[in-house]
């Protein structure tokens, strides 16, 4: 090894790793200027060339942009096992196999960092294993999939879901096939990741609820506009009932929250505790350059000697039935008494409404409303119990209500 020169073993040159390769060649001399070392490739892995054993003997620190659990789960504790710290952008992996990983780490002394696994270039990694590792985290709501943001960009100006994913598709936002992210999964594997960095508790993509965007309609916007509300699919990961609540659902937002403003394919994550009250980072969500932009601030970490793993776990209770607020959109026949039954199902299972929307469409109408928290096994009564009525037209639809507001 050249004196001076650190060596990077590249898994992986899809679209981040050939940005990370260009990116490195470009910021070597700066970074050898204040580090005093200089990063270099020390081979590069693809299913066509390259050996891993010969990458692995020739470099300093590995960096896995492959994706997928195996082989990138072996190389990595392989890495690791032989006192080589590691770098990935692999959200999949972690989420599934991150105490394994992390366990590693610290048995081996070695760094494993992450931070282009979560938020695309928002550098919320670093910000809770470093800034607010002393805060008492309550709570962190977050937009962490970009193409699912745009959609809902797209569709709030109008365009039908359809139109909006083409559009996605069309602007390089969305993959030809985009099903981890409409359906909420890529998001669930990142709020895993933020989860048990907040909380300190593992919790596997299995453990985290999610739903996408599949089924939100156009009018659901359009009524949300009437109510004041934007709408954003929203991965949550809070203490409750003295345990811990991760998912991700569509939710709607006040104008006064912060991440209701962050529109087109950006993330953006908010982080509330009493000691700092509310703090958001936000910043572009993906995208080959930018993921290999947050690669590299890993791999000068890593050459500095920055952040340990995350500390051994401890161990919250996942709870699964939470107190929100809803967005209630019932169609139903337009005829006397209807508000008043709607009204009586509701309060049975001590639903309460905070606003109304009501439009009469010739012989049916639609009531769109907002409830007061509750807890969602009720919501879920009160609605099983609606739709059995014959003055209901179709199903029930429900969507989540982030109720605050930090103005
Ligand atoms: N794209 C983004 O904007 C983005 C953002 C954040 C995080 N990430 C994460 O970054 C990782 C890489 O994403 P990407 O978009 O760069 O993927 P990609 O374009 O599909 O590239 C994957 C690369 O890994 C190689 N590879 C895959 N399986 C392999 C195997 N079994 N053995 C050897 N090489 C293998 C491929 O080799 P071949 O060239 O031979 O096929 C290719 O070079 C994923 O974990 C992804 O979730 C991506």
């Amino acid at each position: 090894m050249a004196a001076g020169e650190f060596k990077v073993g590249l898994l992986g040159h899809g679209t981040v790793g050939s940005a990370f390769a260009t990116l490195l060649s470009e910021r070597a001399d700066e970074i050898e200027r204040f580090n005093g070392m200089r990063p270099v490739l020390g081979g590069v892995l693809t299913r066509s060339r390259g050996s891993y054993e010969e990458i692995l003997e020739g470099s300093d620190a590995i960096v896995e942009v492959m994706g997928g659990l195996e082989p990138a789960r072996e190389h990595l504790l392989r890495a690791m096992r032989a006192g080589k710290s590691v770098v990935t952008a692999n959200k999949q992996l972690l989420s599934h196999h991150g105490e394994e990983l992390y366990e590693t780490a610290r048995e081996h002394g070695v760094m494993l960092r992450f931070e282009a696994a979560v938020g695309g270039v928002v550098p919320i990694v670093r910000t809770l294993e470093e800034s607010l590792s002393a805060t008492p985290i309550e709570r962190i709501h977050g937009i962490v999939n970009g193409t699912t943001n745009y959609i809902l960009s797209a569709m709030s100006a109008g365009a039908s879901y359809a139109e909006a994913l083409a559009e996605a598709q069309r602007n390089g936002y969305a993959e030809a096939d985009p099903s981890d992210d409409v359906t909420g999964r890529d998001a669930a594997a990142k709020m895993a990741i933020l989860a048990r960095l907040a909380f300190g508790t593992p919790v596997h993509l299995d453990d985290v609820r999610f739903e996408g965007i599949e089924q939100i309609k156009s009018d659901d916007l359009e009524y949300a506009r009437d109510l004041d509300l934007s709408l954003k699919l929203v991965g949550s990961a809070e203490r409750r009932q003295g345990g811990l609540s991760v998912s991700v659902y569509p939710t709607f937002l006040y104008p006064g929250h912060p991440l209701a403003a962050i529109s087109g394919s950006f993330n953006a994550v908010t982080v509330e505790s009493e000691t700092i009250t509310e703090i958001t980072l936000s910043g572009p969500g993906a995208g080959g350059r930018q993921t290999a932009s947050a690669v590299l601030g890993d791999v000068v970490s890593v050459m500095t000697g920055g952040a340990r793993p995350p500390a051994p776990p401890l161990a919250l209770e996942l709870i699964e039935d939470v107190e929100s607020a809803f967005y209630l959109h019932l169609d139903v026949e337009d005829r006397p008494g209807v508000l008043a039954t709607v009204t009586q199902v509701l309060g049975e299972q001590l639903v309460s409404i905070k606003s109304v929307v009501q439009r009469g469409l010739g012989e049916h109408a639609r009531l769109v409303m907002v409830t007061h928290p509750v807890l969602e096994s009720a919501l879920r009564a009160a609605v099983e119990r609606l739709g059995a009525f014959d003055f209901i037209r179709s199903s029930p639809r429900t969507i989540r209500v982030i109720e605050e507001e930090f103005m």
